[in-house]
């Protein structure tokens, strides 16, 4: 399925031939092996495929969390694959917003506190203003007010993802990348959850969800399916 084509940078994400292999070993794991896609703007987009087929090693890539072996990545027409130092550190704070299958939040944080804390990243240097927008992104993600100054523990899975889910928008990324965002999650408080990442794809922000879970693939515009570290599938919802 390789294909130059898709050698444009109008769309959210193009993947050209993107190969990571880890050694483990004297065994060589190829966990993403050679994939072109093309992701476009503004729509939610499911990446499926059994469990060690690599959706969790492309989102990283995707993420700068991971470096490729070869291959270019190109998210809002600036090439990833090539970035280091501070441009690294500024893609994955600014561009992309990550939401984990373990809600990923600072223990010790208040709610608000744990989506403030990219802005105080970012170097936001107005205290007041970091705290009203993380009280809006609560709000907007629907976390009752009296959940705001709670630490994670004592927040519902649920309610923890949507604090992540808040967190993933604090810099206002073009990209949410979300790894088995229900995984965790009863079916009701999933499909809640999957209904408000469906919320957050606009014209300018994509929502890409890696799962196994077939109600999430069928509420997403685009069905990306992986096995063994290929492309298999791209079906339009
Ligand atoms: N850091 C790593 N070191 C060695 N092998 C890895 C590493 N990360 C992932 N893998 C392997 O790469 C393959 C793809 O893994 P992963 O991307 O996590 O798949 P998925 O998310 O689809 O379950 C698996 O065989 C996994 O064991
Ligand atoms: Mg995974």
């Amino acid at each position: 399925m390789s294909n130059t084509a898709v050698a444009t940078s109008s769309g959210a994400a193009v993947l050209e031939d993107v190969v990571k292999h880890f050694k483990s070993g004297s065994d060589t794991v190829h966990a993403v092996d050679g994939v072109s896609v093309a992701i476009p703007r503004g729509k939610l987009v499911a990446l499926k495929g059994p469990s060690g087929c690599g959706k969790s090693t492309l989102l990283n890539l995707l993420g700068a969390l991971d470096r490729p072996d070869s291959g270019r990545i190109v998210v809002d027409g600036a090439d990833v694959s090539g970035l280091s130092g501070a441009a690294e550190v500024a893609y994955r704070r600014d561009k992309v917003g990550f939401v984990f299958q373990m809600f990923n939040l600072m223990p010790y944080l208040s709610a608000i506190e744990n989506v403030m804390l990219p802005m105080e990243l970012r170097g936001e240097p107005n205290a007041q203003g970091r705290r009203t927008l993380a009280e809006s992104l609560l709000s907007r993600v629907k976390l009752a007010p009296d959940r705001h100054r709670r630490r994670p523990t004592r927040l519902s899975g649920g309610e923890q993802q949507r604090v992540a889910i808040a967190r993933a928008l604090a810099n206002d990324p073009s990209l949410i990348l979300a790894d088995e965002p229900t995984a965790n999650l009863d079916s009701t408080t999933g499909e809640q959850i999957v209904g408000l990442l469906r919320s957050l794809a606009s014209d300018d922000r994509t929502v890409l969800i890696a799962t196994h879970d077939n109600s999430i693939a069928r509420q997403a515009d685009l069905v990306v399916t992986m096995r063994d570290g290929k492309l298999v599938g791209r079906d339009e919802g």
